[in-house]
């Protein structure tokens, strides 16, 4: 059971630890508006869009998204753990560190994410203890036969699941969850009973291990929660490897795989990411730095933000073969769109980056030339094409004034020789050519959005930013919180925080409670908006989102009331429509209401 420090010793330290200040060591921050501006300390950028409001005591990030409150600032930027990044702060501000308090009914009031979290936690526990038992020693022989030393097996706390139906499931069962938890940690799957039919019998409800007999790999995120996992077949079979689908602490678009040990680097000059865990677990047994791996999916303009937190360069290592080619192609396009400087390691012969480093050993690894993107596309573009044919020639040349469009001048003068030596023809034609060409269709960049004041949204679409709205003028004292109740909430992130503000929470300690970097990253953005100066602008705000709220859910239930009556049995039709007559007086004299 862990223990927290006392809410009032808290309070004092964010008091004392004015964010501002704080950040103002590591970042040179400007006044504009309410909030101060900066360079972003956690992605490189040139114009700046990462803000501070001190009167929430929160800092968020609009390019790369990070956000939270000082500690969680400490904890990025130092890279530390919630209670190094607190002991760092107390020690700034000689506020001395409190006893920490024991609560017994802690796991209970502990939210669902941060159970699903403990159970995952404990699963790599169990799974990485159950490798050195017997029950796990074919996963063992199999990651030694891949070259797999101890300390790299400990490093990345590879483990085994048995081959058995439910061992995990028993031993998390013992430990308090229940099958309904498991479940929803994607950790255990629940058969339901099927009835007999003509052909087959009846089945009975079964419950039982998501991996079995698999070599795992756990996946932790930079706060060092255990999110999902990723499990080997050993040997032959399919599939050969199965992951944890998306939970409500994992969503596989948003995370890479290593990213624990990633944040824990320093100075990293670029992230090397490539296709596979076992990839990843092997460069790094080599000696290769900063390697990391989506999640069994391409590569996602999300997940480019994240590595842009740890380097500012992304190599990527993909397999050499023809998949890997295509996928480095797509990963270049989302690279590009999310401003992060990119560079290719083509593998030869077809090799993935595991195979290579074997066979060539670091030294090997370390000659590779990291290539331009350009060059990379380039050369993907002169296979397509035969070069013994004037009409290839041709259409190489303009495939590749496109590949060329846009870049600064000194990249292109370095292809030109070339280019011209390929196809026969002159510098000054294929100049030309680049310049009438239309660039690459790629995904287009989107700016970092500074929010203005925003409208009141109309009525249906916008109903949870009428929510975030309700809530940040609640945050920021400019609106009663008795004003709106818990039920105009439907998103369930901003009913929890509304619930918190009513029950006189302080918005720091609110998104500190958030189990997720996600879920704190969105409270904080909605929290540091910019609101409107006056209290008659904001009330009037206020006003027309809870009205279009309110509207919203009454009609919702009043569509529902007149389905039921179509079915309903007789005796209860008349309480229906009572109920929906007065509904729709209700919703008259709000539609009538200023
Ligand atoms: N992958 C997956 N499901 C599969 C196959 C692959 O999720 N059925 C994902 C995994 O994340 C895997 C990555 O794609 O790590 C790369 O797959 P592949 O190249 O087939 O595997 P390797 O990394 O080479 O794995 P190994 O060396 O263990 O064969
Ligand atoms: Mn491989």
């Amino acid at each position: 059971m862990a223990g927290r420090y006392p809410q009032a010793w808290l309070d004092e330290l964010r008091n004392r630890a004015d964010i501002v200040q704080v950040v103002s060591a590591y970042v040179p921050l400007k006044k504009n508006g309410s909030r101060y501006w900066g360079l972003c300390p956690f992605h490189g950028e040139k114009t700046a869009s990462f803000s501070v409001n001190p009167s929430m005591q929160l800092f968020y990030c609009f390019g790369c998204k990070a956000g939270g409150s000082v500690i969680q600032f400490i904890m990025d930027i130092e890279r530390l753990e919630y209670h190094e990044a607190v002991k760092f702060l107390a020690d700034q501000v000689h506020l001395q560190l409190p006893q920490l308090e024991y609560d017994p009914n802690w796991e209970k009031k502990r939210s669902q994410k941060e159970r699903l979290l403990a159970a995952n936690r404990e699963a790599a526990r169990y799974y990485h203890q159950t490798l050195f038992t017997e029950a796990g020693r074919p996963a063992l022989d199999y990651l030694k036969g891949r070259g797999l030393s101890d300390s790299v097996i400990r490093r990345f706390g590879l483990g085994a699941a048995p081959d058995q139906w439910d061992a995990l499931t028993q031993h998390l069962k013992g430990q308090g969850y229940t099958e309904e938890e498991l479940s929803l940690a994607g950790l255990t799957i629940i058969r339901e009973a099927e009835p007999a039919t003509e052909d087959s019998p009846a089945r009975p409800r079964r419950v039982f291990d998501m991996f079995r007999g698999r070599a795992i790999f756990p996946i932790i995120d930079v706060s060092g929660n255990v999110l999902a996992f990723g499990g080997r077949i050993l040997g032959q079979g399919q599939p050969k490897y199965l992951n944890t689908s998306d939970t409500p602490v994992f969503n596989k678009r948003e995370g890479v795989y290593a990213a624990n040990l990633l944040h824990k680097e320093r100075q990293l000059e670029r992230v090397i990411l490539v296709e596979g865990y076992m990839d990843v677990v092997s460069l790094t047994q080599f000696g290769v730095r900063g390697v990391c791996a989506t999640l069994g999916t391409a590569l996602t303009v999300e997940q480019a933000r994240l590595l842009k937190r740890f380097a500012p360069k992304v190599f990527l290592a993909y397999d050499g073969d023809s998949a890997g080619q295509h996928a480095i192609l797509r990963g270049l396009d989302i690279l590009q769109a999310a401003g992060v400087p990119a560079r290719v390691l083509d593998f030869p012969d077809g090799l993935d980056p595991d195979e290579f480093i074997r066979r060539d050993g670091p030294e090997g690894f370390a000659k590779l030339p990291d290539i331009s993107p350009e060059t990379y596309r380039m050369r993907r573009l002169r296979e397509q094409y035969d070069m013994t044919s004037q009409e290839d020639r041709m259409e190489y040349a303009r495939a590749c004034a496109r590949v060329l469009k846009g870049l600064d001048p000194v990249a292109i003068e370095t292809h030109l020789a070339e280019l011209s030596v390929q196809t026969g023809f002159s510098r000054e034609v294929l100049l030309q050519q680049i310049g009438q060409s239309q660039p690459l269709q790629t995904v287009q960049q989107q700016p970092p959005r500074r929010p203005r004041p925003a409208p009141a949204p109309a009525a249906a679409a916008e109903t949870v930013r009428a929510q975030e709205l309700i809530i940040s003028l609640i945050a920021a004292k400019q609106l009663p919180v008795d004003a709106a109740e818990e039920k105009d909430f439907d998103d369930p992130l901003l009913k929890s925080i509304y619930a918190a503000l009513s029950e006189g929470a302080q918005v720091a300690d609110i998104v500190e409670r958030q189990a997720t970097a996600d879920d704190r990253a969105r409270v904080s953005q909605v929290l540091t908006q910019e609101l409107p100066q006056s209290v008659d602008e904001s009330l009037l705000m206020a006003r027309q989102c809870l009205k279009a709220l309110r509207r919203q859910r009454m009609e919702k239930e009043l569509q529902q009331i007149m389905a039921r009556l179509n079915t309903a049995p007789r005796e209860e039709q008349g309480r229906l429509m009572a109920e929906a007559a007065q509904l729709t007086a209700s919703l008259n004299k709000l539609k009538n209401s200023r």
